[in-house]
């Protein structure tokens, strides 16, 4: 993959944007330094820089989140719209509506687009993995239904999403292979099974693993080891990707950095995938992103609620500069950096673990504003 060619000269500054969609007056930079202007340009290039989007960006509801994408990343991933039960909700109808949208407005920017995912234990119907009568399905069923659905997809798309997470969260803590209804039914094949199947449906596509909680030398050995697996067995896997949904004291920036070097081992570039780093308490020593994790809120679970003090914002950005260091670091061999959103106020950390809680984990505010963490980012990028 790497490097679209620096846009450098002509990205608008982000607090000419900010005045240009009515949000008031624009947030003063700390310096006069006019250039790098954009993520994209101050990580030129070492790595591509992306957001998750929502539909709500590419179908116009969200315009300044929309111009925002625009000016500052230039590489998008589906935050839900071309997971299986979005498109593919009922057994023989799939709905690219909103996928078409998504890669479209990806297009019309010159960016470079990833699908998100073809193989994933959530966010998947039950009837994936059953039949009528609510009996598991036999392997064979399985088997064909996931050719169906890849090769339908993939080849709906074909030429246009350039890289695909063909499987998500493959793996347990431990680096073996999780229990999964995929692995359940198919048995531990079910892995290469998808590869062989996505590589057949575009052979001009990058093909993914993804997974969280990389950065742990247990499951970042496990993953090395799965997709080195793959790739002497003849599989095409063009990338692994660490999502990056880190807290404040977790992973130290070296044991990140040891994780990468662990990663790119099997030959292939790292992807930082979904990165965001949450700042609210945790309910537990719980360090993964499982989505299928569900917390009540209790007291002082929400401690920001009306505001996040100057203190945490320096902290978050000190945080985000100590990580993008071992990211820069490392830029021979991480291709990307994608944050799991755009703004605060739409995180999927405002609903998970817990409902309802006011989360700071990205670069930009609730209003849309460049965060302390943001300029910090640029300065540090820019030297
Ligand atoms: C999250 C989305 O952000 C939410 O909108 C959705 O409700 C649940 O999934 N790991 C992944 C992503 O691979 O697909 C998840 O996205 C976050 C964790």
């Amino acid at each position: 993959m790497k490097r679209i060619t620096s846009l450098l000269v002509i990205a608008p500054t982000v607090a000419a944007l900010w005045g240009a969609v009515g949000c008031g007056p624009a947030p003063q930079p700390e310096t006069d330094v006019p250039t790098p202007t954009s993520l994209k340009d101050a990580a030129d290039l070492r790595f591509l820089v992306g957001a998750a989007v929502s539909d709500a960006v590419p179908s116009g509801q969200a315009r300044a989140d929309s111009l925002l994408v625009i000016d500052q990343f230039d590489t998008i991933t589906d935050e839900n719209v071309l997971k299986w039960e979005v498109v593919h909700p009922e057994p023989g109808t799939y709905d690219f509506e909103p996928g078409d949208r998504y890669v479209a407005f990806g297009e019309a920017n010159g960016m470079f687009i990833v699908g998100h995912t073809l193989v994933w234990h959530s966010q998947t119907p039950r009837w994936v993995f059953q039949n009528e009568a609510g009996e598991p399905k036999t392997r064979d069923e399985l088997l064909a239904l996931m050719e169906e659905h890849i090769s339908t997809v993939v080849g709906h798309f074909k030429g246009r999403v350039h890289g695909w997470d063909v499987v998500n969260e493959a793996l347990a803590e431990d680096g073996s292979l999780r229990d999964s209804p995929w692995r359940r039914i198919i048995g531990d094949d079910f892995i290469e099974k998808a590869f062989e199947i996505a590589n057949a449906a575009d052979p001009d596509a990058e093909l993914y693993y993804n997974d969280y909680s990389l950065a742990n030398a247990p499951k970042a050995e496990g993953a090395a080891r799965l997709v080195l697996g793959l790739i002497e067995s003849g599989h095409r896997v063009d990338g692994i990707g660490e999502q990056g949904h880190y807290k404040m004291d977790w992973p130290a920036p070296a044991r990140l950095d040891s994780a990468i070097i662990t990663l790119a081992s099997v030959g292939r570039p790292v992807m930082i995938t979904e990165l965001d780093i949450d700042l609210l308490p945790a309910r537990s020593r719980d360090r993964g992103a499982d989505v299928g994790l569900r917390g009540d809120m209790s007291e002082g679970l929400d401690p920001y609620a009306a505001g996040l003090p100057d203190s945490m914002q320096q902290a978050l950005s000190d945080r985000y500069v100590e990580l993008f260091r071992v990211f820069m670091d490392r830029s021979d061999m991480v291709d990307r950096v994608t944050f799991w959103g755009i703004t605060d106020s739409t995180s999927w950390l405002n609903y998970w673990p817990i409902f309802g809680r006011t989360s700071y984990p990205l670069l930009f505010g609730r209003g849309g504003e460049p965060k302390k963490a943001y300029h910090d980012l640029m300065d540090v990028m820019a030297r």
